[in-house]
């Protein structure tokens, strides 16, 4: 596969002013030809120092939430339209986290990504089962339920989208999907996406959950995996250049 691949660090809620000042210029110094779209999403009051910091650069601003409500008396949240007055191209939509700690059910995470691509954001729209979904053999019509509220909110639209496959059990534990298990969920996912858009080559699926230096490679390789998505890893320079550099690798190989 030679698609362009798309690496988005997604920060947490991680980082000090001085310190993100060394990590994205560290970063932005290393995307030099970078043969791919590298975005960071950060908390939300870093986005201008980090829109400061990684302009010149390649590096593109995302963020991790967005409101699904346009204004108003929603304390707290944060718009879409407020995003992308700071330069936002990618906006996280129902990551695990949200889900779990937030409950933000498939029906709001389908009305963000939707609030996300009306003022030209990429909404990242993560999916993912639990290890105890995965046990008891839920894990295809889990992914398939995420997926199909965002599907049915957005309809043609759907192509502008990203979708990322984050098993919950590979999140932060050091225990990656194997490339098989990762891609098995991708084809799945395309599948799915090729039934509701006539280009569902152009939706690029990424996979998420304990990528490092050592594993990209391999993850990258698979016909269906056209990026990462990186907790951890994205919060050192180097750990995640080297991520950029297997992904750039996978597209010229
Ligand atoms: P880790 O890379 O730390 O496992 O986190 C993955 C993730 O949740 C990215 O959104």
């Amino acid at each position: 596969m030679t698609k362009h691949k798309l690496i988005a660090g997604n920060w947490k809620m991680n980082g000090a002013l001085q310190a993100n000042e060394a990590l994205v210029r560290d970063i932005a110094a290393g995307l030099n030809n970078a043969a791919c779209t590298v975005a960071v999403c950060v908390p939300a009051p870093y986005l201008a120092q980090v829109r400061a910091l990684a302009q010149g650069s390649a590096l593109a601003l995302g963020a991790q939430d967005v409101s699904r409500h346009a204004q108003g008396a929603y304390t707290g949240e944060v718009s879409a339209a407020m995003l992308c007055e700071f330069g936002v191209r990618f906006c996280l939509a129902g990551h695990s986290e949200r889900r779990q700690y937030h409950g933000e059910t498939d029906a709001l995470v389908a009305e963000k990504a939707k609030t996300a691509l009306a003022v030209g954001i990429t909404p990242i729209v993560c999916v993912g089962e639990t290890l105890a979904e995965r046990e008891a053999g839920q894990t295809e019509e889990v992914v398939k339920r995420q997926l199909a509220a965002v599907i049915h909110v957005n309809g043609h639209c759907i192509s502008e989208i990203v979708v990322a496959y984050e098993p919950v059990w590979a999140i932060g534990t050091g225990r990656t999907a194997s490339p098989e298990q990762a891609q098995q969920v991708h084809a799945l996912l395309r599948r799915q996406l090729a039934a509701a858009t006539p280009h569902p080559e152009r939706v690029p699926l990424l996979y998420g959950g304990s990528m490092n230096a050592a594993n990209a490679a391999s993850l990258l390789a698979q016909a269906d995996i056209d990026g990462g998505l990186i907790g951890g890893a994205s919060l050192k320079a180097a750990d995640f250049l080297q991520i950029v550099a297997a992904a750039g690798a996978a597209v010229a190989g």
